[in-house]
């Protein structure tokens, strides 16, 4: 057979999928690749798998390379099916191989494949793994664009495994990107924006890690394998992932009875200001109320919190929600929030005000459906006083608009 090598022991096991592939609510019209890689090392690895649907094809191409059984690791970088999928017919075959991953990944993994009897090595951020003659590094990438991903770096070869990342939805017969008889940027920028935009604060922080690590090789799992021009291709993630929009202005307004909606509204203007976005903050009780119109008229983005009592909102807040239904408020972001300590009625009762205004309200609903986020949850409900994990809550939600507002896509 004509084996796909890389470098030396390193070869592309993956699959090429012809069709008009439903993803992520695209239709990926060139098709693409499920790029597997094998480390026939003394301790022989696999680096990700296949689509589900190509599982038992995957292990059959693979056993041409290698007896199944001799594999010692498979590295899943990242569980969704089209990467992960492959280990229901290969762990099966591999009995003896532990399953490389994050923390996060080993309920997913053991749940989708039944694996609950298996052995995982748990990895963490710069753990490194010495498969016989190669050694694996690790660097855990949450939110990019999933929780539980990682990359995977092979210190010897130099090549890095960023799984999703740097890749391109192609069906291409051509492996390397060098090979492939025309530019592939279109493609690259096409995949960039649909799949890993809207994650593109965290690119910020993968790309700072990069920094460290030699690459000379870039080996995804959809598509183009990148062995020339590397530093292109990173260049091309910071420049996408960089705000390109500035001067935004984010109006908070909040009533409170007891100050801790007042500190969520304090959290959310801080995360704007270290983004570099200017915020006012009002409470609706000591303000006046042409005040906060005005400035919600400049704002780019609004954010309406009260405390709930008697399963209601609080103070002047709904005079001022009644009168934004009846402004033309388009092109504006909204959110709401509040502190509670039972039900928190009145958060969902703003919710319901802003969804009647012309603003893009943000839903946990919709943030799923464009982004695949589940830790970005609006509105913003935090129990009692802000701390701990509910500061998270805040510092995700407001990140995720100021992102929204800084970006011309
Ligand atoms: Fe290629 Fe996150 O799926």
């Amino acid at each position: 057979m004509n084996k796909i090598k890389l470098a030396e022991d390193t070869y592309w096991v993956g699959k090429i999928d012809n069709r008009e592939v439903p993803f992520h609510r695209l239709i990926l019209a060139k098709g693409t690749t499920y790029n597997a890689y094998l480390l026939h090392t003394a301790k022989p690895t696999v680096i990700d798998t296949v689509d589900l649907e190509f599982g038992r094809e995957f292990v059959e191409y693979l056993s041409q390379l290698i007896d199944p059984s001799e594999i010692q690791y498979i590295v899943i970088n990242h569980t969704e099916p089209d990467h992960s999928g492959g280990l229901a017919a290969l762990a099966g075959r591999a009995p003896n191989a532990t399953i490389v991953c994050t923390e996060l990944a080993v309920d997913d993994l053991k749940e989708m494949y039944k694996l609950h009897s298996r052995n995982f090595l748990v990895v963490k951020d710069g753990d490194t793994l010495d498969i016989g003659g190669k050694t694996l590094k690790f660097k855990e990438t949450p939110y990019l664009h999933t929780a539980e991903t990682m990359i995977t770096y092979c210190v010897e070869d130099k090549i890095l495994f960023p799984c999703d990342i740097f890749s391109t939805h192609m069906a291409a017969q051509s492996f390397f990107a060098d090979e492939a008889g025309f530019d592939i940027t279109e493609d690259f920028i096409g995949y960039y924006n649909a799949i890993i935009h809207p994650h593109r604060r965290y690119v910020r922080t993968l790309l700072k890690a990069l920094e460290e690590l030699d690459v000379q090789m870039i080996a995804p799992s959809h598509g183009f394998i990148l062995r020339t021009d590397i530093q292109k291709y990173i260049d091309l993630y910071a420049q996408l992932s960089a705000n390109t929009v500035e001067d935004k202005r984010v109006t908070i307004v909040y009533t409170t009875i007891k100050n801790n909606t007042k500190k969520v509204a304090e959290q959310i203007k801080r995360i704007f200001e270290e983004n570099q976005i200017e915020a006012s903050v009002f409470n609706a009780d000591k303000t006046d109320k042409d005040e906060i119109i005005a400035s919600i008229k400049e704002a780019d983005a609004v954010w309406i919190g009260s405390s709930t009592k008697y399963a209601d909102m609080i103070g002047n807040l709904e005079d001022l929600l009644i009168d934004l239904k009846e402004m033309n408020l388009e092109g504006k972001i909204a959110a709401a929030f509040g502190s509670y300590g039972w039900s928190g009625e009145a958060i969902e009762v703003i919710q319901d005000y802003l969804m009647q205004t012309n603003m893009n309200v943000q839903s946990t609903s919709q943030v799923i459906k464009t982004t695949g986020m589940l830790h970005v949850e609006f509105p913003v409900r935090i129990r009692f006083a802000p701390k701990n994990e509910q500061l998270k809550k805040i510092e995700h939600a407001a990140a995720f608009v100021a992102d929204l507002l800084q970006s011309a896509i």
